[in-house]
C-alpha cells in the first residue's frame, strides 16, 4: 500500500510516457518545444509494465493512467496497454491526449484494453485552436474525440482549459457542444506548471468565473449525493440532469486533502505530488538489478513523505523544476 504519513492511501497511478508534444500549447511550453529527455533515459516499454505490474499486484494500485506530453506518440503504447490490461487484478486503465492520432488508434486501444480517455481540447473554432496550439489540427481532435466514442472509450471526456480573452467565452458554446455529443466537459483552472513560468494569479480564470459563465445559459445544480473524494472535478448537474459538468479548481478548490495519486515520469522518478520538488529515482534501482521487492519499498517511501498541500497558496510557493509537459499531468 501507498500510504503517506496523513493517512491518504494512493491507488491511482499516472504514467507518462514520454515528454514530447505534437503541440505548441502557449500556455504549456514555448515554439520551439523543450529539451527533451535524452533516449536512454526513458523507461523502456518493459520496464513501464514492469513498474505497473509492481504498483498493481504489490502496492494497491487500482487506476492506471498513461500521459504525456502527448502519449500516443509513443509508439508502443498499444503494446503497453495490452500487457496492463492482462495483469492481475487488471487495473482501469485510461489514456490523457490531446487527441491527433486518436481516429487512427481508437479501435487498436479498446481492443488492447483501454477503458476510456481523456481529450484535451480548449476551443471550438479552428483559429482559435491554431492560435492556441500553433498548429493546424482541430479537424483531427474532433475526428478523435468521434472515434472514442464510436470505439466504445467512454465515458469520453474533454478536458478544457480557459484562458481570459482568448476562451472563456465560448465557455457555454462548448458545453453546449459537448452535451450535443455526449462528452463530459470539464473546465480546468489553468495552475502554474507551463515550461515558461508565466502563470499569474490574475490571469486565471477562477472556478468561480467558469459557474458564473455558464450559469448565463444553463442551471447548475451540485451533483450531489456523492461525495467529491479524490476526484479533481466537482460536478454540476446541467439542467436538472443527467447530463454533467465538471470544474477542476485546482487552484482555488484542490482535492488535495483526498489525493490519491502517485506519479511515474517517462524517464523512471516517481512523483509523490504534481507539485512535488523532489523526485525518487526509482530507474537506477530498476537498471541495477532491484527485485520487486526493493522497488516496491522504494516506491511506498517515496510516497510516505507526501506533502499535506500543493504549497501553491504558501508565498513561497516554488514551481516544480519540471514543466505539466514533463511530469505528466
Ligand atoms: P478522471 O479520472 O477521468 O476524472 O481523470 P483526471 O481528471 O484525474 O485526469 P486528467 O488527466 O484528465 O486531468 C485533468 C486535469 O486534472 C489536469 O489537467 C489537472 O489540471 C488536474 N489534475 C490531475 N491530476 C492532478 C493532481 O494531482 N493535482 C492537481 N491539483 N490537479 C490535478
Ligand atoms: N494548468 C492546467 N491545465 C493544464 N494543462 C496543461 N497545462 C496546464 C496548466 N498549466 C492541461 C491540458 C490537458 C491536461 C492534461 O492538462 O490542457 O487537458
Ligand atoms: Fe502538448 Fe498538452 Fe502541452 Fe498542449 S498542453 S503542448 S497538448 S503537452
Amino acid at each position: 500500500m501507498l500510504l503517506d504519513t496523513y493517512g491518504r492511501v494512493a491507488t491511482d497511478l499516472r504514467v507518462s510516457l514520454t515528454d514530447r508534444c505534437n503541440l505548441r500549447c502557449t500556455y504549456c511550453m514555448p515554439e520551439e518545444g523543450l529539451r527533451w529527455l535524452p533516449k536512454p533515459d526513458l523507461l523502456t516499454d518493459d520496464e513501464i509494465v514492469r513498474m505497473v505490474r509492481i504498483a498493481v499486484t504489490d502496492l494497491g494500485v487500482t487506476e492506471v493512467r498513461f500521459t504525456g506530453g502527448e502519449p500516443l506518440i509513443r509508439p508502443g503504447l498499444v503494446g503497453i496497454v495490452q500487457a496492463c490490461a492482462a495483469l492481475e487484478p487488471r487495473p482501469r486503465l485510461s489514456v490523457t491526449t490531446n487527441g491527433l492520432g486518436l481516429a487512427r488508434t481508437a479501435g487498436a486501444l479498446r481492443e488492447a484494453g483501454l477503458d476510456r480517455v481523456n481529450v484535451s481540447l480548449d476551443t471550438l473554432r479552428p483559429e482559435v485552436f491554431h492560435a492556441l496550439t500553433r498548429r493546424d489540427r482541430h479537424h483531427d481532435v474532433l475526428a478523435g474525440l468521434e472515434a472514442a466514442a464510436a470505439a466504445g472509450l467512454t465515458p469520453v471526456k474533454v478536458n478544457t482549459v480557459l484562458m481570459r480573452g482568448r476562451n472563456d467565452e465560448e465557455a457555454p458554446d462548448l458545453l453546449a457542444w459537448a452535451l450535443e455529443h455526449g462528452y463530459e466537459l470539464r473546465f480546468i483552472e489553468q495552475m502554474p506548471l507551463d515550461a515558461q513560468h508565466g502563470w499569474q494569479r490574475a490571469d486565471m480564470v477562477t472556478a468561480q468565473e467558469i459557474l458564473a459563465g455558464l450559469a448565463t445559459r444553463f442551471r447548475l445544480t451540485p451533483e450531489g449525493g456523492t461525495e467529491r473524494g479524490s476526484a479533481p472535478a466537482e460536478r454540476w448537474l446541467v439542467d436538472g440532469g443527467p447530463a454533467r459538468v465538471g470544474v477542476i479548481g485546482s487552484v482555488t478548490r484542490p482535492f488535495c486533502r483526498a489525493c490519491d495519486r502517485t506519479r511515474l515520469t517517462a524517464d523512471g522518478q516517481v512523483r509523490d505530488c504534481l507539485f512535488a520538488r523532489e523526485e525518487s529515482d526509482l530507474r537506477g534501482a530498476l537498471r541495477s538489478g532491484a527485485s520487486d521487492a526493493e522497488i516496491a519499498d522504494r516506491w511506498k517511501a517515496a510516497m510516505w513523505g507526501k506533502k499535506a498541500g500543493s504549497g501553491l497558496d504558501d508565498p513561497a510557493f516554488l514551481q516544480p523544476a519540471r514543466p505539466m509537459s514533463a511530469i505528466g499531468g
